[in-house]
């Protein structure tokens, strides 16, 4: 079966998109799955994420390469990372001109499709982490991709940016990529402590275009994951019990079961305190970073 080819976007900046491509990369490689994230930000995070210096990104290949030279393979510019089946195509900082460059090429919403060769028959997984902007790049990631997963933050403005998000979906499925399908809303940097939260939380659950899409694991908010990619490694390999590293597990069960089950919408939304990685403590009492560690999702 080629590979489930997935662009994890969201035109909001911060939601958690760098962190959920790396880490759901990672758990994914764990159970053994054939993975490869792609850095598709100029910010270059996801690349720094997983261990790789500027001076190593600079010394071969990037995604940049692959977007302005038709004659360089995404296969060209893969790297091993030093986790099993965990392989990247990193970012530079080079690419934040590439639109640019790129303005003039023919086809060019179809670079990265066309770079994309055989690689899906090779792998299990292609995530791709986009930046925040429905740009050039973006396009050509959804153009690539067979599915769009969407992190969010349970906040009433994220909501609002959906609208937008859709118009874009339904801009690229409709003359660029039929087969295109949003298949996962991921609900990210949760503080239960909050009702915004839990009212976001249900009113996404409600959301026409979201029915059955909306990830059961739940991630909190957990320093953990911020600190491991400072350190360069996924967080299930940093901190293997904390609830981060469970959340990002679960989340990978659940993306394989959809697999399983034909695809899209094979979950569906459920409050965070019964579900996922987050046990029912007292609201108020508990601040994120302290709650018990969750029971595996
Ligand atoms: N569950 C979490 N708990 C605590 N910190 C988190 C969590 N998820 C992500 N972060 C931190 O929040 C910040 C933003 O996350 P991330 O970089 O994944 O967002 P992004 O959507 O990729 O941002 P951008 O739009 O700039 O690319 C990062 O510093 C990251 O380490
Ligand atoms: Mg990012």
């Amino acid at each position: 079966m080629p590979a489930r080819i997935i662009t994890i976007m969201n035109q909001k900046g911060g939601v958690g998109k760098t962190t959920t491509a790396l880490n759901l990369g990672a758990a994914l490689a764990e159970l053994g799955r054939r993975t490869l994230v792609l850095d598709m930000d100029p910010q270059a995070n996801l690349t720094r994420g997983l261990g790789l210096s500027h001076e190593e990104v600079s010394a071969g290949k990037s995604i940049y390469d692959v977007m302005i030279d038709h004659k360089i393979d995404l296969a060209a510019a893969v790297r091993k990372t030093a986790w099993d089946n965990l392989e990247i195509v990193p970012s530079h900082i080079d690419l934040s001109g590439a639109e640019i460059e790129m303005v003039s090429m023919i086809g060019r919403e179809l670079r990265l499709k066309r770079a994309m060769g055989g690689i899906a028959q090779s792998h299990d997984y292609i995530l791709i982490d986009c930046l925040p902007s429905l740009s050039l790049i973006t396009v050509n990631a959804c153009a690539a991709a067979t599915e769009v997963f969407v992190p969010m933050q349970a906040h009433p403005f994220a909501l609002e940016g959906l609208g937008k998000l859709f118009e874009v979906l339904d801009l690229v499925k409709a003359e660029i990529n039929p087969e295109l399908d949003l298949t996962g809303v991921l609900v990210t940097m949760f503080d239960n402590r909050t009702n915004i939260s839990r009212e976001v939380m249900d009113k996404l659950g409600a959301h026409p275009r979201l029915a059955g899409k909306v990830f059961k694991t739940v991630v909190r908010q957990n320093i953990r994951i911020a600190e491991s990619q400072g350190a360069g490694v996924p967080v299930i390999h940093f901190d293997k019990s904390c609830h981060g590293a469970e959340a990002y597990r679960a989340l990978a069960l659940e993306v394989e079961a959809q697999r399983a089950g034909g695809g899209a919408g094979a979950t569906e939304a459920t409050p965070p305190a019964t579900a996922g990685p987050e046990p029912s403590s007292p609201p108020a009492a508990t601040p994120p970073e302290a709650a018990p560690p969750a029971t595996a999702g």
